[in-house]
């Protein structure tokens, strides 16, 4: 096999085989392929597309250029859940705690946070002493004992996808649907999960502008699930605004607390519960999602998933007696934000709001930026709601004070207050293997 047959073949807009994907990927892996070959590919890919068997095949051929996880616990299925990213999306921290609590194991390799959008892991490490690197005994450990484990990703799992992401970045051809599919899809299987619920989002925040494209990515991973044996389930939901009401890490896991106490925000607990409800049904707890909402929200009445989120966070190192205090690192400039104007909010520009938390602290401009967990951004109202001329909609975290003005000029960019508001029910679909 020769690389430039293969890469004139998808030039050319033919499917490429199993066999010729895994000699691209192995090549590639091991070093006999350059970089310079598999971008010309990856371009090809972006303007022909694949079938859902060859974006099946190539997810394989990634899964197997590293390490797999097995985790079986006899009567159960371990299931994960993915968020395409976003901002304020602390959706794991709850959705974790709650599902293990009625007995669906959930085993999580997260990453940390990028540019305007959140990582899991960084809102774990604001927890003082919560370990998130673990041997993979000691995950699959925890995931048997307690039902919960989230950890950093390992570096020997996938590194095809760790090779390939670098390279997209830096090519042009991260906006490849089967490049996408295959990238999230890889390190789920790979990380041990035995079905998967997938939150797909789409708007200002995410990295699917439009409803339409969102539902071309979940469906690209459903055909994966459905073609490698694992139950797969995408739901679609709006990130045109930021989930709930905390931006940043610290304020954030403040907010899931909140959440696990049955005190969270409507938009957040919607997407919470549309997507536990599916890791129950995928782990075979009950047959429909109209029975796993009442089957979580019991769970959340008694207190449960507040119990399993303080099992996890002690299993994991972390310091209960801080986190039941809220003890929790916050910076220490506090700033108002307040309304220019009188009238409705219209929008929230989320995208917009994610760069302004980065700018306070709360993110990494590049892979190498260090976090301050403290920092961030509060909403005292959102869209929909009535405002005053300088109210107080916004309060702002950071620890230095020359990144306040910049992140206030942003913010004001990211607002419109408008004369009436046309409320919206939150907007969340599902798409099933
Ligand atoms: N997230 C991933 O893990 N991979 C992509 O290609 C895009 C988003």
């Amino acid at each position: 096999m020769r690389m430039a047959d293969l890469i004139a073949k998808k030039k050319d807009g033919l499917e490429l085989t199993k066999e010729e994907l895994n000699f691209i990927i192995q090549g590639y892996v091991q070093g006999r392929i350059p970089d310079y070959q598999i971008s010309a590919l990856a371009m090809a890919i972006c303007f022909q597309g694949m079938t859902a068997e060859e974006t099946a095949d190539l997810t394989m051929a990634m899964v197997n250029s590293g390490e797999q996880v097995e985790i079986t616990i006899p009567g159960k299925i371990v299931v994960d859940k993915h968020s395409s990213g976003g901002v304020g999306d602390k959706t794991t921290l709850i959705v974790g705690p709650l599902v293990a609590a009625c007995g669906v194991p959930v085993a999580k390799m997260s990453g940390r946070g990028l540019g305007h959008t959140g990582g899991t892991i960084d809102k774990l490490q604001s927890i003082p002493g919560l370990n998130v690197e673990m041997s993979e005994q000691a995950f699959r450990a925890q995931v048997k004992e307690i039902g919960l484990a989230i950890v950093a990703q390992s570096d020997s799992l996938v590194p095809a996808d760790k090779k390939l992401y670098s390279l997209r970045d830096v090519t042009a051809t991260v906006d490849s649907i089967p490049l996408i599919a295959s990238s999230i899809m890889s390190k789920k299987i790979a990380s041990g999960a035995q079905a998967i619920v997938l939150d797909v989002k789409y708007g200002s925040g995410a990295f699917m502008a439009t409803e339409q494209q969102a539902r071309e990515l979940a469906q690209a991973m459903v055909d994966i699930g459905k073609n490698v044996g694992r139950d797969t389930v995408a739901i679609i939901s709006d990130m045109g605004q930021p989930l709930g009401r905390a931006v940043g890490n610290s304020l954030e896991v403040l907010e899931a607390m909140e959440c696990l106490q049955g005190k969270g925000p409507q938009d957040l607990m919607e997407v919470c519960l549309e997507l536990a409800s599916w890791m129950l049904v995928l782990g075979k707890i009950t047959d429909t999602t109209q029975r796993a909402r009442v089957i979580l929200e019991d769970v959340l009445k008694q207190g449960k998933a507040w119990d399993k989120f303080l099992e996890f966070v002690s299993a994991q190192g972390g310091d209960i007696v801080k986190l039941k205090n809220k003890e929790l690192p916050l910076s220490p400039l506090k700033i108002q934000f307040q309304a220019p104007a009188q009238g409705y909010i219209q929008n929230i520009d989320a995208r917009k709001v994610g760069t302004s938390a980065m700018i306070l602290g709360a993110g990494r401009e590049n892979k190498e930026s260090t976090i301050d967990y403290g920092a961030g951004i509060y909403f005292l109202k959102k869209t929909g709601q009535q405002v005053e001329k300088g109210e107080p909609l916004m309060e702002l975290y950071t620890s230095d004070v020359q990144k306040v003005q910049p992140a206030l000029n942003l913010l004001s960019q990211a607002l419109t207050i408008s004369d009436s508001y046309e409320p919206e029910e939150p907007k969340v679909s599902a798409v099933v293997c």
